[in-house]
């Protein structure tokens, strides 16, 4: 399981923090390879933005160990689940994805069932409020998508 934004500092690493413990907490850990990355280099190192990591701790989800790092053309042979935060980052991993890709490669919000709400909102340039609202969506579409996972793979 790989998610990917701009930069890999804010709705990617929060995706990944959430998702990693759920797989934990299920046991699953063995079975589901979670990461996160961003299709820039800007931040390539960097600890997630201070008010995303703010916002997963109060929930409960510690993001303090992961570091940023850009998309690489061998991540579409490592993960078969490729999760865009927007319709840009599709974008520009539809256009580098090699033609032998089999995996899932789409907006990680599809698979909250909500059809209005595709994209997960870059909270960069906002406020604290901005994390909270994208932890949410990112909290649901984490539940649903292992749930699915676990479903079609019955693990
Ligand atoms: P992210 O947010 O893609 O959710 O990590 C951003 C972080 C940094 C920048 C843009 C988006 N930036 O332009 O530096």
């Amino acid at each position: 399981m790989l998610f990917v934004c701009l930069g890999n500092i804010c709705r990617s690493p929060t995706a990944h923090g959430i998702f990693e413990q759920a797989v934990k907490c299920e046991g699953l850990d063995r079975d589901i390879q979670v990461d996160s990355c961003g299709t820039g280099d800007w931040h390539i190192g960097h600890s997630p933005d201070k008010r995303a990591t703010a916002a997963a701790m109060q929930r409960g989800v510690d993001l303090t160990a992961l570091r940023a790092r850009q998309i690489s053309v061998s991540d579409f042979d490592e993960f078969h689940y490729i999760m865009a935060m927007d319709e840009q980052n599709l974008a520009d991993l539809k256009a580098m994805q090699p033609a032998h890709f089999t995996g899932a490669l789409d907006l990680f919000l599809r698979y909250t069932g909500n059809e209005s709400l595709t994209e997960v909102p870059d909270p960069y340039y906002g406020g604290d409020e901005g994390f909270s609202t994208v932890f949410d969506m990112l909290d649901k579409a984490s539940s649903e998508l292992l749930a699915i996972i676990k479903r079609d793979y019955s693990i």
